[in-house]
């Protein structure tokens, strides 16, 4: 049994929890403040779920989400997630993570600065251009005609392959953007950021994307 840990239980960590709960995967969810004040979301989630420090949260979890606004990403633990799949959904707002000038200028892309801080993990991104709130609302079964798809980007083809798998369960169809530096072409102001779009239509916005500096 595959249990999925979540490091941040927001808009985006509530929602994947309820998606994994409903999928039958056992969930450890964490925030900042502690495991006291996720009770709800516990109690909410049922007998599959848990709350935790997000220390615990990154040692329980075999597939590990990092769902935090991205100015925290330093803080999300290294050594529990040492070899681990982990999928970083996160985005770059400056007006709440302050001036990062390596996403400024380009040179970098949100889920390689989470890679860097955990070199030995596996990050995938993922559900990063969905709203919240779609992720329960939106999802189809294998086949539906005109299924939302939702971009993927990762260096490890295997972790891709899981969380192709994963997102399947979960509702959606996956558009494979590449390795981890390709995935500014899903970032913020994108075409393929926020409407729900099927694989074809997505293949099609991650040709369009421009660079910040292009538009
Ligand atoms: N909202 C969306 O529709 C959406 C869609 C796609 C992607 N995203 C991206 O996904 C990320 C999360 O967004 P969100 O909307 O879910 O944010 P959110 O609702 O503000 O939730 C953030 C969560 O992260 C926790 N957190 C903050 N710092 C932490 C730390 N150091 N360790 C552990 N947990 C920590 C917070 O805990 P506390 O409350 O205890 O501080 C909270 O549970 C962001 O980068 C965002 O840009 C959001």
């Amino acid at each position: 049994m595959t249990t999925i840990g979540l490091i941040g239980a927001g808009h985006i960590g509530g929602q994947v929890a309820r998606l994994a709960v409903a999928s039958g995967y056992n969930v450890v969810i964490s925030n900042s403040r502690g495991p006291e004040t996720l009770q709800d979301l516990v109690k909410e989630l049922g007998p599959k779920a848990r709350a935790a420090t997000s220390l615990e949260a990154a040692a329980a979890g075999d597939i590990v989400v990092v769902t935090v606004p991205l100015k925290n990403y330093r803080q999300v633990p290294v050594a529990p997630l040492v070899g681990k799949l982990v999928i970083d959904t996160n985005n770059y707002y400056p007006q709440r993570d302050g001036r990062i000038p390596e996403l400024d200028n380009e040179s970098t892309t949100t889920a390689e600065l989470l890679q860097a801080h955990l070199p030995a993990s596996k990050v995938v991104k993922a559900f990063n251009h969905i709203y919240a709130a779609e992720l329960t609302t939106h999802g189809q079964p294998k086949g539906s005609a005109n299924r939302r798809a939702l971009v993927i980007a990762g260096n490890d083809t295997a972790a891709k392959t899981t969380v192709t798998n994963l997102l399947d369960q979960f509702g959606f169809d996956t558009v494979d953007a590449g390795p981890l530096s390709e995935g500014w072409r899903i970032q913020r102001d994108t075409p393929g950021y926020g409407p729900r779009r099927t694989a074809e239509e997505l293949k099609g916005d991650l040709a369009a994307a421009k660079r910040y500096r292009e538009m």
